[in-house]
């Protein structure tokens, strides 16, 4: 992300969404945004605590909710009293909710702005490198619950998304990490992205090379929304890695993007062993993801109970046959497809997986 300010249009059907990138996104697009109007903002702890000054120039007189910061707080509890601050706050119907965090923050607010009298405007100000790439764009938003992450949710478009390289310098290095998880998606579904991380492997953990590859990452989200924004198809492609990526996750206390990182690994293993990815791209792919892996290093997932977390997959909205787990998995360059296996065929390939991999 340079200087030079970058819009991207996201036609949706439901809405079109202004997506404005740069290191002066914030200071060209919130005033705009806030003037005349009694408006709503929503952010976490650890957000509220690093960029005060950006709360004081922009946010002074208006209504500030404090979530704790943490995928626990994405709750129904949480979205009731997000709901109730809003109802105490006098919001009108043209009114806006400011969604200032990452991706539980934008999840939860996109809610909170789609049930607040029927849905009043959402804007976005995604604050990590996973949420500008990836969760703050394509108005998906969630809570989770009984253990099944975004499992109640709506589509709903944001009305504006402000990507600011501001809120990057504050991120420790394993934040930098959860948003290559997704980044690095990017690189199983469009053959430009899948050599330019190919050729930079060792450039992985550079907040410098990666701000770079925001607004790309965007555009290629926006045109796969605008194609399939109920994702009932081509949707599903954000989706690869997701799966597995989910029950690590959900049973390891990973955060998303790590989560995504290893998923991403099984899966392609799990494609190229059933002969469904090509051989050359798929080992180059594991390769990408084994770099961005060694990022920041964190503990690795004990896999020895994978066959009991791979139960959460039962759950994956993937799913369109009982019984049988859907996974996105790359196929080739600028190819990606699904398959689906039995629960114990896929837990089956998830070990020969593993051990393939040497995890
Ligand atoms: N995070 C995947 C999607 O927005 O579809």
């Amino acid at each position: 992300m340079n200087g030079q300010t970058q819009v991207v249009e996201l036609n949706a059907p439901s809405m079109k969404a202004r997506i404005t990138i740069g290191a002066n996104a914030t200071k060209e697009r919130l005033p705009l945004l806030t003037a005349g109007q009694v408006n709503f903002v929503l952010t976490d702890c650890n957000v509220y605590a690093l960029h005060q000054d950006f709360f004081e120039e922009y946010f002074k007189n208006t209504e500030i909710y404090v979530l704790p910061a943490g995928e626990e707080y994405k709750t129904f509890q949480s979205l009731e009293n997000i709901l109730l601050a809003m109802t105490k706050a006098g919001l009108l119907r043209t009114s806006k909710l400011f969604a200032v965090g990452g991706g539980v923050v934008g999840d939860i607010g996109g809610l909170a702005a789609s049930l607040y009298m029927r849905g009043i405007a959402c804007v976005q100000v995604p604050t990590t490198l996973l949420a500008q790439v990836d969760s703050g764009v394509g108005g998906k938003t969630a809570v989770d619950l009984g253990g099944v992450k975004n499992i109640v949710g709506a589509f709903y478009q944001p009305q504006e998304v402000i990507v600011d390289s501001r809120f990057l310098s504050t991120l420790p290095a394993r934040e930098i990490k959860c948003g290559m998880g997704e980044i690095v998606k990017y690189a199983a579904l469009d053959g430009a992205f899948f050599d330019e991380l190919s050729a930079n492997t060792e450039r992985l953990g550079s907040l410098e090379f990666l701000s770079g590859l925001i607004a790309e990452s965007i555009r290629l989200k926006a045109g796969v929304v605008e194609r399939d924004e109920k994702e009932t198809g081509e949707r599903k492609c954000l989706n690869v890695g997701h799966t597995t990526g989910h029950a690590i996750e959900l049973s390891h206390g990973f955060s998303h993007g790590e989560g995504v990182l290893y998923g991403m690994l099984l899966e392609t293993q799990i494609a190229l062993l059933l002969g469904v990815c090509e051989k050359e791209y798929g080992e180059k792919l594991i390769k990408i993801v084994q770099s961005a892996i060694a990022v920041a290093p964190y503990q690795k997932p004990d896999f020895s109970s994978i066959a009991v977390d791979a139960e959460k997959a039962k759950a994956d909205k993937k799913n369109t046959q009982s019984g049988l787990i859907t996974l996105a998995v790359a196929k080739a360059k600028n190819e990606w497809t699904t398959v689906s296996l039995s629960f114990e065929r896929y837990v089956r390939m998830l070990l020969e997986g593993i051990k393939a991999l040497g995890l």
